[in-house]
């Protein structure tokens, strides 16, 4: 691990340089410079993987005052190779994943880069076991909104939970997480992604290209025999026909936990907690320690 003297001078980011479409704004610069030292409460992180999110190419397709150039990406996973002070919790050599703070995407430090300095609460510690490139995927933005959403429904072993857009970044890491937690999932979808949300533990899927009214087929669902409504509705697109009819397919006091989207096509109300990052960090990790002990095998 490099000490502070040891950190090269420049590095290898992904620049987006100006507003617009990824493949006309974005370049790799090998001499960019490495970022300052860790102020009290941040730290360096020496990038490992990066996970690529749609968002990305949003927070760059539209022009940003005083940014004129932007290192793109905010899920990270990495090394940490200096701490500021005040950051108990860390030190160099451990292996943290996080996503960078908003505000310092907007000033145009994205994690797509060979260094990168956060504050110390934007990261958790790598749990073991979890490989590095799953970790960046994992626990960056799609994971924490997965956890906001869980921890709103208090959700039981058994219950049934409506998944809308389950095969949608969001969706496929709630489905694994619901699976995990015993969770009944019916998934909806189109046809073509039908199996692999099956594949990653949806005990049921509809089709919503193949129903006309489909709050009347999720009615006439939990009405046919054996079947009951639904403990809580997690919906990843954002339709608002959902709620409204839900009183035909959802228990009454049940939850609808939605991803509301605030402005254009790129963000959502769900990821917005004020709660540090790192404690959803550690719920996901509780979260997924679950799914490992329930897909242990039994003897
Ligand atoms: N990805 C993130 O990290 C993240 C974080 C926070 C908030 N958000 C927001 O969350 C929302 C979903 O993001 P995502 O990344 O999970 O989305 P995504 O990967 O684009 O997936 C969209 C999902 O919606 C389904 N879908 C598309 N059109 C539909 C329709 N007319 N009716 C019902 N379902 C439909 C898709 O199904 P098929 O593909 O099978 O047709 C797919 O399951 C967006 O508003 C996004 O801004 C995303």
């Amino acid at each position: 691990m490099p000490t502070q003297a040891e950190v090269p001078w420049t590095m290898k980011a992904w620049i987006a340089f100006g507003a617009g479409h990824v493949t006309d704004v974005l370049g790799l610069k090998t001499d960019w410079p490495i970022p300052m030292p860790p102020k009290t409460g941040e730290i360096m992180v020496k990038v490992s993987h990066v996970a690529l999110n749609p968002g990305d190419a949003k927070m760059i397709a539209k022009p940003i005052p005083f940014r004129k150039s932007a290192i793109v990406g905010m899920d990270f996973v990495g090394e940490v190779t200096q701490v500021g002070s005040s950051t108990p919790d860390l030190r160099s050599g451990m292996i943290v994943a996080g996503t960078v703070p908003m505000i310092n995407i907007l000033r145009g430090i994205g994690s797509l880069a060979e260094y990168l300095v956060v504050p110390a609460h934007a990261v958790v510690e790598k749990p073991k076991g979890l490989e590095d490139r799953a970790a960046a995927g994992l626990l960056g933005i799609v994971g924490q909104t997965s956890v906001v959403m869980l921890r709103s429904a208090g959700l039981q072993k058994g219950d049934k939970v409506l998944l809308n857009g389950a095969s949608g970044g969001v969706g496929c890491v709630l489905v694994q997480i619901l699976n995990g937690m015993g969770v009944h999932v019916t998934g909806v979808c189109s046809s073509k992604n039908e199996a692999i949300v099956r594949r990653l533990g949806a005990q049921e899927v509809v089709d919503y290209t193949a129903h006309s009214d489909l709050y009347c087929h999720l009615s006439s669902l939990v009405k046919s025999i054996g079947s009951s409504p639904f403990d809580a509705i997690f919906d990843c697109v954002g339709d608002d026909m959902l709620y409204y009819r839900s009183p035909g397919y959802l228990k009454a006091g049940g939850t609808i936990a939605l991803i509301k989207v605030l402005w254009g096509s790129s963000h959502s109300s769900s990821s917005t907690t004020g709660r540090p990052y790192s404690e959803e960090y550690l719920e996901l990790t509780r979260a997924f320690s679950a799914i490992q002990q329930d897909l242990r095998p039994r003897k």
